[in-house]
């Protein structure tokens, strides 16, 4: 077993709900259980940069923080410490400063780091533990794209998000006969649109797994309003590939709106668009992403109790249980476009757009 007496927890990434219920849970079990000190490193890796920055988290410290959206500790998606840019003369400077963060971990007297972030975060993790920095990552995004996790924290609160915009469009979009198009965050995965769509009733679903043509979205409008359907609600995931029609067309403004406008434009029908962008990320996490950000900062407290360094809690079969950071970064998790989930959705009249 690692003799450990003090840990430093940093959040790194873009930030998804929940953040704060794991470094809750990590503080209070590493101190009630473990009686170690905890140094919250703020902004990602950038804390060590400036390593003064950084400050003890005390039980009163996370006190009241369950609920609270963000994260405490500030991140950032910009701070690999391999590939540190700073402006230099007027010039972009590129540089690894990544033996600092280490020194100024070793001089604030932490013996182990807990990193929560998403896919970057994680291989930024893995560097520094091959350069021998002992460190356990928690899995996060919004988008579930991990793959070595059923789930991660973030998700399910977002999907929340974007099932009450579907509902609330749905209303709307029926009272005035219109299209409207619904934009959701995915960068590379499907999961936000597939499931909000399902879970809010929408007619058509574009997910980045699944190739699709506007005249098959117009020729889907044409079918139901034959049988008396005026509205159409479609969700729309912000990493679809535009379809050959639509390829030369810059991708300057949200895919929500260009699909939108192509939309209106073939079908001569009413179209309007909703971005939800960063909404999606904000708000209180939801009972389900509280319990599991809690259980696993339990377990990140836990696995460097057990000296488990460079591996990453998740959640497998339901139990809160450890994979190697190497063999979970890098491996995405999209949606099966051949998978149960989307042949119940075909199965109940939801287009694909394909
Ligand atoms: O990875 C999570 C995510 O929410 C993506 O869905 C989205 O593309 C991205 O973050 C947005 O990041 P930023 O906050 O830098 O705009």
């Amino acid at each position: 077993m690692p003799n450990i007496n003090c840990i430093g927890i940093c959040t790194g990434g873009g930030d998804a709900p929940g953040l704060n219920a794991v470094i809750r849970a990590a503080v209070k079990s590493a101190i009630l259980k473990y009686k170690w000190k905890v140094i919250g490193i703020p902004d990602g890796f950038d804390g060590l940069i400036w390593p003064e920055r950084s400050h003890e988290l005390t039980l009163k410290d996370v006190s009241g923080i369950l609920p609270r959206g963000g994260t405490i500790l500030g991140t950032t998606n910009r701070g690999d410490p391999f590939h540190y840019k700073t402006i230099e003369n007027g010039q972009e400077v590129v540089r690894d400063i990544s033996d600092q963060v280490i020194a100024s971990a070793k001089k604030l007297g932490i013996d182990a780091v807990i990193s929560i972030g998403g896919d970057g975060s994680m291989k930024i993790a893995l560097d520094l533990f091959k350069k021998g920095m002992p460190i356990v990552g928690v899995p996060k995004t919004i988008d579930n794209d991990l793959s070595a996790t059923e789930v991660t924290f973030g998700f399910d609160t977002a999907l929340h998000t974007a099932t009450d915009a579907v509902d609330k469009i749905h209303t709307t979009a029926e009272s005035h006969h219109r299209v409207m198009v619904v934009e959701v965050m995915g960068r590379d995965a499907g999961w936000i649109a597939l499931e909000a769509g399902i879970a809010g009733g929408a007619h058509i679903i574009l997910i980045p797994e699944i190739a699709f043509s506007i005249e098959k979205i117009c020729q889907h409008l044409a079918a139901r309003e034959k049988y008396g359907k005026r509205f159409t609600i479609m969700v729309v995931a912000e990493g679809i590939k535009l379809p050959p029609e639509m390829k030369q067309m810059s991708r300057t403004f949200a895919v929500g709106n260009m699909i939108g406008d192509a939309i209106g434009l073939m079908s001569r029908k009413e179209v309007r668009v909703s971005v939800l962008g960063h909404i999606q990320r904000g708000g209180s996490p939801s009972p389900y992403d509280r319990i599991l950000a809690t259980r696993f900062g339990v377990g990140a407290v836990d696995l460097i109790a057990a000296g488990g360094f460079g591996k990453m809690v998740c959640l497998q079969q339901e139990s809160i249980r450890a994979v190697m950071i190497a063999d979970a970064v890098g491996k995405m998790k999209t949606v099966d476009p051949a998978g149960e989930i989307v042949r119940a959705a075909r199965a109940i009249g939801i287009s694909f757009g394909d």
